[in-house]
């Protein structure tokens, strides 16, 4: 039996850690998912919109995944590798040659990523859409009144 490990934090859940997911679970057999805390998210400087428990909960429910554990510091990586006889260590291409150090311990793969999708753009994209001034917005929906009203 073939086991992954991966880590990330996974916050307000998209298409590009679902394709990785994915991708992951077809290089063996068992996935395991390590979600960042949140205080090793604070750590990292980090803050997110969805509480761990809430991400966890979501990847274990991914059929891709096998277990969820958590990410708690940078330095947990041999240990879980070891405990767990990890063959695999995979991540996101965005860390291209950060954990190569592993290599003593297990394979290293770094995946490409989906294009055109991450957590920062959703949030800066949320930021952009409630900082749109409250009266753009009644106007618009007057206009919206007035085309109603012509169609009718
Ligand atoms: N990932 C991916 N494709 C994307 C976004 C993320 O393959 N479009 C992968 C990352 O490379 C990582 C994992 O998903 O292996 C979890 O990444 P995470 O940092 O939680 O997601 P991001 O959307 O990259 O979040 P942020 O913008 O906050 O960095």
């Amino acid at each position: 039996m073939k086991t992954i490990i991966t880590y990330g934090t996974f916050d307000l859940f998209h298409i590009g850690h679902l394709n990785l997911l994915r991708k992951l679970k077809s290089l063996g057999d068992n996935l395991i998912v390590a979600v960042s805390t949140d205080e090793f998210n604070e750590l990292k400087g980090k803050k997110t919109l969805i509480p761990y428990e809430q991400r966890a909960e979501i990847i274990k429910s991914i059929r891709y995944v096998d277990q969820v554990i958590p990410e708690n510091c940078w330095e947990q990586k041999i240990d879980d590798i070891r405990n767990n006889n990890v063959d695999i260590f995979a991540i996101g291409n965005d860390w291209e040659g950060k954990f190569d150090f592993l290599k003593e311990f297990c394979q290293v793969i770094y995946l490409d990523r989906t294009d055109g999708i991450s957590t920062t753009y959703l949030k800066s994209t949320l930021k952009n859409f409630l900082s749109v001034p409250k009266e753009d917005i009644i106007n618009a929906l007057n206009v919206l009144e007035q085309l109603k009203r012509d169609f009718e």
